[in-house]
């Protein structure tokens, strides 16, 4: 049996894990921390400010963080401190805060993190790398789309798309939006919609002269980020205390 604690337990995506955690034979929910008051699947949600008594008292296998950047740093700091494995899917980390991260976990606990858990877009990030290999000289748009709850903007999968290609090549200029008087240069356009309640659209374009190929992925339901969250639950218990990615998990 692995023990697992989720912490934004009564967001979207806590709710979400919550339930597949409690129906998985294999798998025992011991508990959530959210800074809202409430219960997860008749587990109790502590406050985030005990979270360490918590992971004390409860002793999780695996600490499973759907919660704010903010929140998230803090959090993967107290399970590094009480050798509990996590599955981080926040997004909108800076830099500094990834560092910190980093610094956190390695050596002491495996995590893995990942701006996404669904294995479709797993699959879309690595045919955006095929694509920006070969088409590095066409012109090149990411847009995203997110229901109107959203924090962060881009969104985490599309800063992904954004190091791949920088990775495939070279770091250019991105224009978040155009307004005016723009001329097309070597920019990458980076477009960010938010409304209603959709799920998680992204697609990267690259147009060329006479032709364009877009690669896009839809998520319809976020049961799909979950089903993937819980996946990376069971594989990393037991591994090297270092960061780890989806793309380990799947072994793609
Ligand atoms: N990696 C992925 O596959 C993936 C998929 C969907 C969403 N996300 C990301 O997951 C995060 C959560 O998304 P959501 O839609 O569930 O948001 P949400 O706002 O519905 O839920 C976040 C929850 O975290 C709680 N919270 C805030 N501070 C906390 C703290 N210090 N400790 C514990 N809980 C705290 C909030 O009260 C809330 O219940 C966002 O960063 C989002 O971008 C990632």
């Amino acid at each position: 049996m692995i023990k697992v604690a989720v912490s934004g337990a009564l967001g979207r995506m806590g709710a979400n894990i919550g339930r597949l955690v409690n129906e998985a034979p294999d798998l025992t929910l011991v508990g959530g921390i959210d800074v809202r008051e409430g219960t997860l699947f008749e587990t109790e949600v502590v406050p985030a400010a005990k979270i360490d008594e918590f992971l004390k008292e409860k002793r999780p296998d695996v600490l499973v963080d759907f919660t704010v950047a903010a929140a998230a740093v803090e959090n993967v700091r107290a399970a590094a401190r009480n050798g509990v494995a996590l599955v981080v899917g926040t997004t909108g980390f800076s830099p500094e805060q990834r560092e910190v991260i980093r610094g956190a976990v390695e050596g002491n606990v495996p995590a893995v993190i990942s701006s996404n858990f669904s294995v479709g877009v797993n699959i879309f990030w690595k045919l955006v790398r095929e694509a920006a290999r070969e088409l590095g000289d066409y012109d090149i748009e990411v847009t995203e789309a997110h229901h109107r709850h959203k924090k962060d903007a881009p969104s985490g999968t599309a800063k992904t798309i954004l190091d791949i290609l920088d990775e495939e090549i070279g770091n250019r200029e991105k224009a978040y939006g155009r307004v005016g008087m723009t001329e097309r240069k070597n920019e990458i356009g980076v477009h960010v919609i938010r409304g209603g309640d959709i799920v998680g659209d992204h697609a990267v374009l690259f147009a060329g002269n006479f032709e364009c190929i877009e690669i896009s992925h839809r998520a319809y339901d976020r049961a799909v980020f979950a089903q993937g969250a819980v996946r990376a639950v069971r594989w990393v218990v037991g591994k090297e205390p270092r960061m780890y990615t989806m793309q380990d998990v799947l072994g793609i």
